[in-house]
């Protein structure tokens, strides 16, 4: 009787310290989602398992199915089971480890075809399952750039079909865009242009780690400014020959009649 006594105390004793009572295993992949990976490069996953004081964690399982597709055929990536949780992997580079209230998973030489989700497994001692998912995706070149213009509003749109992570910027004339063209917005994608009439070759790049893409409107050509920049160019140019030629007219009088005087006081002088 006393016995019983004492065990039923501890167990209240033992709820009260569990807030979420005795069933509260829970599991979160710790990667932001989605993961992307670099052709060739590693794939590292981590998970972090929580558990209840009177739970325990009996076996977890790391699988992949595609994203998309109709077939959502499961694969076994890894299994670590029993007591000691000694994990195996069901493919050469792939290594899994486990340890008090975290799991990895580690992937090398990532392929296009490992992309897909990711689900973490674990099975408690009395054989419950909680699950947590995690897209990985590989990192794609940027390509498929576009531009075009929304004339009502003066405004040029990038337009990027594919690749990861793109970060935008462009360009007018191959410079880069100053107050007088436009102002490109704050996700980079749009450029308002400023300048009336809209004229000359505006560039949109795209770029990510691997590389760029780039795409060009071409407006009507920049004629007056054309114009005006060759006259500025041109004229004083002419402004320099013109000058140059009058000062050497100038000079050579002065140079002539300088001598003319020298050869009379010459003349004078003999005489
Ligand atoms: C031009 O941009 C405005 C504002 O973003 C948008 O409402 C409109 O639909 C766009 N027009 C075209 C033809 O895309």
């Amino acid at each position: 009787m006393d016995l019983h006594y004492f065990l039923s105390w501890k167990v209240a004793l033992l709820l009260l310290l569990a807030p979420c009572g005795l069933q509260c295993m829970s599991v979160h992949v710790l990667n932001e989602e989605p993961v992307h990976v670099m052709p060739g490069k590693q794939l590292f996953l981590r998970a972090q398992i929580e558990h209840g004081p009177l739970e325990e964690v009996s076996s977890v399982t790391w699988e992949r199915e595609p994203e998309t597709g109709m077939t959502h055929e499961r694969v076994t990536l890894a299994t670590c089971p029993g007591r000691s949780l000694k994990c195996a992997g069901t493919r050469p580079n792939v290594h899994v480890n486990m340890e008090q209230q975290e799991t990895t998973l580690e992937m090398n030489a990532y392929e296009a075809a490992d992309g897909g989700v990711y689900t973490l497994t674990v099975t408690d001692h009395r054989g419950a399952k909680t699950t947590a998912q995690c897209i990985v995706r590989e990192y794609e070149e940027v390509h498929h750039v576009s531009v075009s213009i929304n004339a009502s509003h003066s405004t040029l749109v990038c337009g990027e079909a594919w690749g990861t992570d793109p970060h935008f910027s462009w360009l007018h004339e191959r410079a880069a865009i100053t107050n007088s063209v436009g102002r490109v917005s704050k996700d980079g994608t749009k450029l308002l242009v400023t300048k009336t009439p809209i004229c000359g070759h505006f560039t949109c790049v795209v770029s990510n780690e691997l590389g760029h893409s780039s795409a060009t409107y071409t407006a009507a050509p920049c004629e007056a400014e054309g114009r005006g920049t060759i006259a500025a160019v041109v004229c004083p140019i002419f402004l320099l020959l013109f000058g140059g030629v009058l000062a050497f007219l100038l000079w050579r009088r002065h140079w002539h009649s300088n001598r003319g005087e020298r050869l009379h006081e010459h003349l004078d002088d003999t005489i």
